[in-house]
């Protein structure tokens, strides 16, 4: 897709977000072939300095005037319109975008992509934008793509555990003041959520829609079966904000096509790039949010039969949301768009 040059001229819109630096730090930390970066945010971050790579880089303020004359790689994780008006815009202009937003996933004619899942997919950009998957979804994928590949999947029924960081770095914030506040015995103040979130959750993630579901648990359903190419697969998602910083975790049970054991299981989840199964109830192991955070990897634990249904299977899932929910991802799909 990408010519093969010894460095690529990158450009981050929403560089100063959470999904943003950590953008930065992948870049860097996977030595991922830099040319030149360009910075873009809101004006209130113009002038900004960020470090990458051993420099630091200007924050310019994103506005319609800017050129984007020589960037080849576009990483969009800003707001839904700025997707809309540079991800198209960018695209048709020959930039590679990888859009972080929901607004281009589920059209026909963009790839969306989970590099160890279908890799595949980037084969086709007509438009020169590949979506990156809601940050709940591809931990999801990760799980059930190698359960589908040993015995097929029939249905899935999901409920997330998602940290305050899915919804920008505006709600860590909140989360930690709201705590603070309430320790001093002040009162919280609620900007960013509907409701405090601090000591408490919300079942309740995006907007509703007249049957009662949130677009987050509709964009789990389309977005699963996009990936996994299973147009008829059941699924149903209940989606929870909590009060945890970083890292998404889900409760996954599984109706399966045929028979598979846990320990089966095990060792076909054990066998998939980027999951690591970590299940040893005998040792209180399994993953948590606190274990996750800041790694590449998913985790699965709990793996266990589900008896009350044929062929049910039972497992929890924690991944780190900023950077394999988004960042991570982004950067392995820039890695095989120039790898070729
Ligand atoms: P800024 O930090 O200047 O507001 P998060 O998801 O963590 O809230 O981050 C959102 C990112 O999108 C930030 O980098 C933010 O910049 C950027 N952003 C939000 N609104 C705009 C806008 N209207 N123009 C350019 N960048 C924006």
């Amino acid at each position: 897709m990408l010519k093969k040059k010894s460095g690529y001229v990158v450009a981050i819109l929403g560089a100063t977000g959470a999904v943003g630096k950590e953008t930065l730090e992948i870049l860097e930390e996977r030595e991922f072939p830099l040319a030149a970066l360009r910075l873009f945010a809101s004006k209130r971050s113009a002038g900004e300095m960020l470090f990458c790579q051993g420099k630091e880089w200007k924050v310019e303020e994103l506005t319609p005037e800017v050129s984007f004359a020589g960037v080849d790689i576009a990483f969009i994780s800003a707001t839904d319109n700025i997707s809309r008006e540079y991800g198209q815009r960018l695209g048709a202009a020959g930039v590679v975008v990888i859009d972080d937003s929901g607004v281009f996933r589920m059209e026909v004619d963009v790839p969306l992509v989970v590099p160890e899942v279908n890799a595949h997919a980037l084969r086709t950009m007509p438009r020169g934008i590949v979506s990156i998957p809601n940050c709940t979804t591809t931990p999801l994928v990760m799980a059930l793509k190698p359960l589908q590949e040993a015995v097929g999947v029939k249905r899935v029924v999901v409920t997330t555990f998602q940290s305050v960081s899915g919804t920008g770095a505006a709600a860590m914030d909140e989360l930690m003041n709201q705590t603070k506040d309430l320790l001093a015995f002040r009162d919280a103040k609620a900007e960013v959520y509907p409701y405090q979130i601090a000591f408490n959750l919300l079942p309740h993630i995006g907007s509703f829609n007249n049957d009662g579901d949130c677009s987050e648990e509709v964009k789990i359903a389309k977005e699963t079966r996009k990936i996994l190419e299973a147009p008829m697969l059941r699924v149903t998602a209940t989606t929870v904000r909590v009060p945890v910083l970083r890292c998404h975790s889900e409760a996954i049970n599984v109706e399966l096509e045929r028979p598979l054991k846990p320990n089966e299981a095990r060792a076909a989840l054990a066998g998939m790039p980027g999951v690591i199964v970590y299940d040893d109830p005998s040792k209180k192991l399994y993953p948590m949010p606190l274990d996750a955070t800041g790694k590449d990897d998913v985790y699965v634990g709990r793996i266990r039969e589900d008896e009350s249904i044929t062929n049910g299977l039972n497992l929890w899932v924690v991944s780190d949301n900023l950077r394999k929910g988004a960042a991570l991802n982004a950067v392995q799909i820039a890695e095989h768009l120039t790898q070729g």
